[in-house]
């Protein structure tokens, strides 16, 4: 798309050379193309560095989906070399020889057989294809729920994930903390997917497939990371201007690891004396009718709660780490940040700003 503005830009529609669009697509495609190889690439190469990909999953619906990718991979190649095989031995076998006089060759029609084969081996294809996505489809869905089973509810918000462990009582936001499920010690999470306003789409590729986050409707998905990790995901349904800024970050603890996480996450946000005036000025503004911070008057839930921000290595969703600095910038204006934010500037003065960063450092 960028191509063709960027094309359109130098020649407007009327002085358009033909052809220039038909051009401009095939460089936009070759563009796709290229991208696709630098993600797989990068996949490959930056192993530390998260990636979303397919293909290493770590979650058994995520290894169902490559498995399933791979066969109709399989079965798709298979016509593509048998067709383009044909065509192009037909091109070298038939071509016009010298001796050619120019007269059209003799016309067949309505051959039975060619016409029973062109049509019932791709209806029969087709049949495998639909029986076995239906059956891996019927697997995923149809999994049995143990009564203990880790229970997360994640609610899409314009832009933010809020995340809900309601046997534990924890609430937090963007970054979802799950423990390793593997064949000793399976612990796989159930997630409820709400949404507070459009439809959005919660999918982390290495541990499942996309799943719709719709307003009134409970969906359901389920996860077992198989090994401990980091991974992440992206809203994947356009949800207004800052769908792509709607990132999630997956950890996956050993299970002692998770027992201490959740010890943390229960408490109450810390009460350091250091940062009373800070947290005084928060108290007294608007911010406390949007964000919860356990402990506190502060109990609005149209934001993410911020008992424990510190503990988060990202805010605005992804959108930028989480340091002093950037906290700073964030509340000082977080429309600078990530344009279209429903969070307002407060239109504090600098020491205010201060203030109410220095508070909110503490709440590891
Ligand atoms: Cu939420 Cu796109």
């Amino acid at each position: 798309m960028s191509v063709d503005n960027h094309r359109g830009r130098e020649n407007p529609p009327s002085r358009r050379r033909p052809g220039a669009r038909m051009m401009s697509a095939r460089v936009a495609a070759c563009a796709g193309i290229g991208a696709g190889v630098l993600l797989a690439t990068a996949a490959v190469a930056g192993a530390d560095v998260p990636q979303p990909t397919i293909f290493t999953p770590v979650s058994t619906p995520a290894f169902i989906i490559r498995e399933i990718a791979f066969f109709v991979l399989g079965i798709t190649a298979a016509i593509f070399v048998l067709v383009g095989g044909l065509g192009v031995y037909s091109m070298i076998r038939f071509r016009r020889p010298r001796s050619d006089d120019g007269a059209e060759p003799p016309q067949v029609y309505g051959s039975r057989q060619i016409e029973l084969a062109w049509t019932v081996v791709p209806i029969l294809i087709v049949v495998v294809l639909f029986f076995v996505t239906a059956r891996y489809i019927w697997g995923i869905e149809h999994r049995a729920q143990e009564a203990d089973a880790l229970e997360v509810t994640i609610v899409g918000h314009q832009w933010w994930w809020e995340i809900r462990y309601p046997k534990l009582g924890i609430v937090t936001a963007n970054e979802l903390h799950l423990p390793v499920s593997d064949a000793v010690r399976p612990m796989p999470a159930y997630l409820t997917l709400e949404s507070a306003d459009v439809i959005h789409s919660f999918w982390i590729p290495q541990l499942a497939g996309k799943m719709d986050v719709i307003p009134n409707k409970v969906n359901r998905l389920w996860v077992d990371p198989r090994r401990t990790g980091t991974f992440v995901g992206q809203c994947a349904e356009y949800c207004g201007l800052q769908h792509g800024g709607m990132l999630l970050l997956v950890t996956v603890h050993t299970a002692d690891d998770f027992a201490r996480w959740t010890t943390e996450q229960q408490a109450s946000a810390p009460d350091a004396p250091a940062a009373a005036a800070g947290r005084e000025l928060f108290s007294s503004l608007a911010c406390i009718s949007c964000h919860t911070v356990r402990g506190t008057p502060a109990n609005g839930v149209f934001g993410p709660d911020l008992t424990h921000l510190m503990s988060r290595s990202t805010i605005a969703a992804g959108v930028i780490q989480n340091t002093p600095k950037t906290l700073r910038a964030w509340v000082e204006d977080p429309e600078s940040i990530k344009p279209g934010a429903l969070m307002p500037a407060m239109k504090l003065s600098g020491e205010e700003v201060d203030k109410v960063t220095a508070y909110l450092l503490t709440l590891k």
